[in-house]
C-alpha cells in the first residue's frame, strides 16, 4: 500500500482508542465483573461527545467575542448551526443514560468498589461546558463539594484549568453583551411613531405602550407581575422582594441585554431576527438539555445505589438533587415568556426602524 494513503484506523488513531478500556476488576487478583467494560465505554462516549461540545462552544464564543458583530455576516449563521449540533449531541447523551440502565444495581456493586474515589463529577470537559456556559462559582449548589482537591475532588491541574475557565469570560456574557449592543432602541428609529400609553417607568415609547399592552392583559391573581417587568426589565426593584426572589427573575443578563432579547422573540418573524432569535432559542434548548441530563443520571444514581454517598465524596443524590434545581445559566431568557403578548397586540414597528434593521452592530 502507498505509504501515503490513509487507512481508517490509523486516520483514527483507533489502536490509541480501542486500547484504552481496561476494566480493574478484569486484573490479576479481582473478580471479573462482565458490566465494568459497558461502565468504561459509556464514559468514554460521554466524554466523547463533550470534547465536540466544547469544539464547537469555542468556536460561539470566538465570533460573540469580536468588537464588531455583523448580523449579516455568515458568522451568526455558523453559530446557530453549531448551536443546533450541540443540541443533537446533547439529545443522544441523554438518551445514552438508557444503555446505562440496561446495568442492574447488583451489576454494579461488583466493581463499584473498585473506582473509588473516581466519579464522573471529577469529568473536568464536563466542569469546562458549565463554565463557559456561563456556570459562575458562587451560583453552584454547594460550592465546598465542587472545588477541592481532597479526595473525591480534582487533581490541582484540573483546578486550576476550571479555576482559569471559569475565571475567563463566558458565552452569557458574550450574548448578555451582544444583546446589549442592539441598537433596536435608539431614538432616531422612533420619531415618527406615536404612543396612546401614558408614561410610565419603562421611559421608551416603544416601551410605554409594551407595558400597557401587557399590563392589560393580566388576569386578576398576575397583576403583580407589572412590578416583576418593572424589575426585568427596567430595575425597579419591587416593594418587599427577597434578594432571592429578585435571583430567580433576573439573574445572568442585564435589564438592557432582556429588553433587547424579548424584542427579538417578538419580533422574529422578521427575517433580520431570524439568526438571532434561534440562537436564543438554542441556548434555552441547551439550558433545559442540561437539566434533562442532570435529571436522569439522578434518577439512574437513585436506581443504582440508592441513598448511599456517591465515590466522589459527596452526600450522593442529595448532592445531584441540588444541582439539579440551581445549576441553569439561561433561565432569564426562558423566563421571558412570562412577559410576551399576543401577536395581534404587537405595537406596529416605524418605517424607520424596519428600513434600517439590516444594520451591523458598531
Ligand atoms: C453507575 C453509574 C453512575 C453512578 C452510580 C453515578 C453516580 C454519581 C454520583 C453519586 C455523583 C455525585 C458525586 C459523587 O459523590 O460521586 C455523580 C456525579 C456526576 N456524574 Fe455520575 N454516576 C454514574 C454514571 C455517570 C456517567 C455515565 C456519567 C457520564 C459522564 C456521569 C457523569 C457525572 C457527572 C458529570 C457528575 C457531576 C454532576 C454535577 O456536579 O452536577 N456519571 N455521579
Amino acid at each position: 500500500m502507498n505509504p501515503t494513503n490513509r487507512y481508517y484506523s490509523s486516520y483514527l488513531q483507533l489502536e490509541k482508542v480501542l486500547d484504552a478500556q481496561h476494566p480493574v476488576s478484569f486484573e490479576p487478583g479481582n473478580e471479573p465483573a462482565h458490566d465494568e467494560m459497558l461502565f468504561i465505554i459509556i464514559h468514554q462516549a460521554y466524554e466523547l461527545w463533550f470534547r465536540q461540545i466544547l469544539f464547537e462552544l469555542d468556536y460561539a464564543m470566538k465570533v460573540f467575542s469580536q468588537e464588531h458583530i455583523n448580523d449579516n455576516s455568515e458568522d451568526l449563521n455558523l453559530v446557530r448551526h453549531r448551536l443546533s449540533r450541540v443540541i443533537q449531541i446533547m439529545q443522544l447523551l441523554n438518551q445514552q443514560v438508557h444503555i446505562l440502565d440496561t446495568m442492574t444495581p447488583l451489576d454494579f456493586l461488583e466493581f463499584r468498589n473498585l473506582l473509588t474515589p473516581s466519579s464522573g463529577f471529577q469529568s473536568k470537559q464536563f466542569r469546562l461546558i458549565e463554565a463557559r456556559l456561563g456556570l459562575q462559582l458562587d451560583k453552584r449548589h454547594q460550592q465546598d463539594y465542587y472545588k477541592r482537591t481532597n479526595e473525591g475532588g480534582f487533581t490541582k491541574q484540573d483546578y486550576e484549568t476550571i479555576s482559569e475557565t471559569e475565571n475567563d469570560q463566558s458565552l452569557v456574557q458574550l450574548i448578555n453583551r451582544w444583546l446589549e449592543r442592539m441598537p433596536f432602541f435608539k431614538e432616531e428609529y422612533w420619531r415618527q411613531y406615536t404612543t396612546g400609553a401614558p408614561s410610565s417607568p419603562a421611559g421608551h415609547p416603544f416601551w410605554n405602550d409594551y407595558r400597557h399592552i401587557y399590563q392589560s392583559g393580566l388576569t386578576e391573581r398576575e397583576k403583580n407581575k407589572i412590578h416583576d417587568f418593572d424589575y426585568v426589565f427596567f430595575e425597579q426593584p419591587p416593594a418587599g422582594y427577597t434578594p432571592e426572589q429578585l435571583e430567580q427573575l433576573r439573574s445572568n443578563f442585564s435589564p438592557a441585554a432582556l429588553r433587547a432579547a424579548l424584542f427579538i422573540m417578538l419580533y422574529r418573524d422578521f427575517p433580520v431576527f431570524q439568526t438571532s432569535y434561534q440562537i436564543l432559542d438554542a441556548l434555552i434548548e441547551i439550558d433545559h438539555l442540561m437539566s434533562n441530563w442532570r435529571h436522569k443520571h439522578l434518577v439512574m444514581v437513585r436506581r443504582m445505589i440508592g441513598m448511599r454517598v456517591g465515590t466522589g465524596n459527596t452526600s450522593g443524590s442529595g448532592y445531584l438533587e441540588g444541582a439539579l434545581n440551581k445549576h441553569y445559566v439561561y433561565r432569564d431568557l426562558s423566563g421571558l415568556s412570562t412577559y410576551l403578548i399576543e401577536r395581534k397586540k404587537l405595537p406596529k414597528l416605524p418605517a424607520e426602524l424596519i428600513s434600517s434593521l439590516g444594520f451591523s452592530l458598531r
